[in-house]
């Protein structure tokens, strides 16, 4: 079902061929993640090192892996490509859609039903173009993927920002948005900054209620949320090698915390034996053979500062239990001083749900840990206070827990199992509150906790701790409770305290499951049918953008002069907008809708130059599209900064708008403008942003010597009758060259794969 050894066995040969011409390029021993970096390289073996935060590179990841919520539209735009089959192994998880409300059964059914289409879609695409499908209820993407398809050494994008998971299997693992998925699914390089590189170098030994998540509960405090931006977190030492593979997975999942690029780990006997006990002994054994390439070379581990741009140490022994949190992951509180920090800040002591599981903490070991806690409560005849809910991370895990008793022992205490799923983590949760406004605290086994996170509620306070913790918590009922000191009154009014947990990392009977929830693609899916109701107003298929006439475009109207920040979010706004991310057509109406027109200071509210009426931004260029007259958005600086939603590149594209001229770009956005055959323009002098008026008409000449370096001519036209030539710059090269041409990067392929 899952893996492709002869794959992961490429990837070492590519390695071992690779890694000593990487080194004599870059002149300097390796870090792992450059090992991983450079054997990925698109163009085969390095010929020049690339700088550290600042070369853009091409490379050649060897899978992609999709939730259901951003998938729709990568395989929306990689059927674009008309390629038969993905041109890398590559996985549709179904998870994000299911909400949690009364218990797992219901909810699945619910989901099922409510999400029909969006399923079958996504079941029928999936089969036709050799993608491995997990149904809903199978499992979160993150779990299942380290469970399957991750491997020491691998590198891997996925269409969601906990991606970073599969760091603990010693993979490079990316987020990215659906226009990259889609990119390398039909064949074409992904681009990305060369990473800089933080070390972390950790010793000692965990112990007592000290777990893997409060490694980086620890480490986010201190990098911050934004610390980790445009790096990749090394973790090596001692003390790294006495994590479990999972434990290692929850680190590297919540770098995305601080914003890392992606966190890995070196190979080491904990992955073995993770591989092993996941039914992939051939993974360990080709792992162990290439295992001089998947850790850093020895001269890094002996002088770390002088390789990574930045160092930290923490001695494991010493960690204590964390508390993250309200309202940012960042704010850490190690256990002996929250609940002072409850009282001095006021947060509500009363806890009222613990929430454990998710992508970042189901494995087996942190369900035996918290359920070595849970099972004390009864053993001591204590009732848990809190509302108490396991989310577990897939049904591999869920089968093979409840096979051992660890669910009937959460249960036991008042815990109800949700469906493998999101859930709560990703606010699909119908939390049962009698007033859902009321200050209140929650607390999570899961990643993020801004506000409104898990249930919409702006007064809901949600910390952040590890499964055993919220576990302890959920039992005592109260914030200022700490398990290491404090005692609980049972029902016996006896004061008991509770034990340090004991976990076990791997179950003793491996793992088990009846229906993984996995559906293989069919052998050869050029007759299955993609299933899109063509009434549908969630999933619209793409029609291919039409390709550049070949002439200069003259007789542009000004769609809107945005004015200061404009990014992806104004540009496509998400909240209620994402249940359209499956159907351009309808997504569209959301264009722009936040940019603020510089000349009247309001958010959508353009004038239509054919009637000389104020209407809604899309309305105003739907007029336009109907009319054929194309229309030019111009910006500000860093325009489209933000996220990389394709949407915010698609939409324009999509209603007609035919260029964006501004004074700076968000660089993935311009390469998403691109990618969709838009032509992404910068005023050579930033100060022409003044002379566009209102009522202008718009040439851009020099389009049949569009090249390289060349910069283009922008006529404004007033309505007094005068006019401006201005000159703009690009950034294409000459592939995306051939891109604008052609209508859009996918046009390329399709014509080269004949469809
Ligand atoms: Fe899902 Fe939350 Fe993980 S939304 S993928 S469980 S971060």
């Amino acid at each position: 079902m899952a893996f492709d050894l002869d794959m992961i066995k490429g990837v070492y040969t590519r390695m071992e061929e690779r890694i000593d011409t990487a080194r004599n390029v870059v002149g300097r021993p390796l870090t792992l993640a450059e090992k991983i970096l450079y054997s990925h390289l698109w163009e085969g073996s390095a010929s020049a090192a690339y700088e550290r935060g600042k070369a853009y590179v091409d490379f050649a990841p060897d899978r992609v892996a999709m939730q259901d919520a951003t998938a729709q539209m990568a395989l929306l735009q990689f059927m674009q490509a008309g390629r038969p089959q993905v041109a890398v192994p590559s996985t549709v998880h179904c998870d994000h859609l299911i909400q949690a409300e009364v218990g797992a059964a219901e909810d699945l059914q619910i989901a099922k039903t409510k999400n029909k289409e969006v399923y079958d879609f996504l079941a029928s695409v999936s089969n036709k173009y050799g993608i491995g499908f997990w149904k809903p209820g199978a499992g979160i993407i993150h779990q299942v993927v380290l469970e399957n398809y991750a491997f020491p050494g691998g590198m891997m994008i996925g269409t969601d920002s906990h991606t970073p998971n599969a760091g603990g299997l010693g993979m490079i693992a990316i987020g990215v948005g659906g226009a990259d998925a889609s990119d390398v699914m039909s064949g074409l390089a992904w681009e990305l900054k060369m990473p800089r590189l933080i070390g972390v170098k950790l010793t000692g030994k965990l112990s007592g209620w000290a777990s893997a998540k409060d490694v980086i509960l620890w480490v986010a405090g201190q990098l911050t949320v934004k610390g980790g931006t445009g790096y990749v977190v090394e973790y090596f030492g001692e003390g790294a090698e006495s994590l479990s593979c999972t434990g290692k997975g929850t680190i590297c999942n919540m770098g995305a915390e601080i914003g890392a690029t992606t966190s890995i780990f070196a190979y080491d006997d904990k992955m073995a034996d993770y591989l092993r006990s996941t039914d992939r002994a051939d993974v360990a054994e080709a792992a162990e053979a290439a295992k001089a390439n998947l850790r850093s070379d020895d001269e890094v581990y002996e002088n770390p500062a002088l390789y990574y741009d930045q160092m930290i140490e923490l001695d494991l022994s010493t960690l204590e239990p964390h508390v993250n949190g309200p309202f940012t992951p960042d704010l850490a509180w190690p256990l002996s001083k929250f609940a002072q920090a409850v009282k001095e800040n006021n947060w509500p002591e009363r806890l009222e749900v613990g929430l454990i599981g998710s992508c970042t903490n189901s494995s087996y070991e942190d369900m035996t840990r918290a359920a070595s806690v849970a099972g004390q409560a009864s053993l001591k005849n204590i009732k848990a206070k809190a509302e108490f809910t396991i989310t577990p991370g897939s049904e591999m895990v869920r089968f093979t827990a409840e096979r051992d008793g660890i669910l009937d022992t959460f249960e036991k205490i008042g815990g109800v199992v949700l469906a493998n799923a999101c859930g709560p983590c990703i606010g699909q949760w119908a939390r049962h509150m009698d007033d859902p406004t009321r200050k209140n605290s929650i607390i999570t086994s899961f990643n993020r906790n801004f506000a409104k996170r898990n249930d919409g509620n702006l007064s809901t306070h949600a910390f952040v701790a590890s499964p055993e913790i919220v576990t302890a918590f959920a039992i005592a009922g109260d914030l200022t409770f700490n398990p290491m000191t404090d005692t609980l009154k049972n029902e016996d009014g006896q004061d008991v305290m509770l034990d340090e947990p004991q976990g076990i990392e791997l179950p003793l009977k491996g793992f088990d499951v009846e229906d993984a929830g996995y559906q293989a693609p069919a052998a050869d899916g050029s007759q299955v049918q993609v299933l899109v109701d063509p009434e549908s107003d969630r999933l619209q298929l793409l029609d291919p953008f039409k390709e550049w006439e070949g002439t200069d475009l003259k007789g542009l109207k000004l769609l809107i002069k945005a004015k200061g920040k404009c990014t992806t979010d104004h540009i496509s706004m998400a909240g209620p907008w994402l249940k359209y991310r499956g159907h351009l057509d309808n997504i569209s109406n959301n264009m722009l809708i936040g940019a603020v027109n510089y000349f009247n200071e309001k958010s959508n509210l353009v004038k239509n130059q054919l009637s000389g009426a104020y209407g809604e931004v899309p309305a105003t260029q739907r007029i336009y599209k109907a009319e054929g007259i194309g229309s030019i958005v111009v910006g500000d600086e860093n325009y489209g900064e933000g996220s990389s939603r394709e949407h915010a590149a698609m939409e324009p594209r999509h209603l007609g708008v035919r260029a964006i001229l501004v004074k700076s770009f968000a660089r993935i956005h311009e390469t998403n403008l691109k990618k969709q055959g838009m032509l992404a323009l910068t005023f050579a002098d930033p100060s022409d942003y003044e002379k566009v008026q209102e009522d202008d008409t718009i040439d851009i000449v020099g389009l049949n010597s569009f090249e390289p370096g060349r910069s283009l001519t922008v006529v404004l036209h007033h309505s007094d009758g005068t006019k401006d030539e201005i000159t703009v710059n690009h950034t294409y090269n000459e592939q995306q060259i051939k891109w604008f041409q052609a209508g859009s990067a996918l046009n390329i392929i399709r014509k080269s794969v004949g469809a």
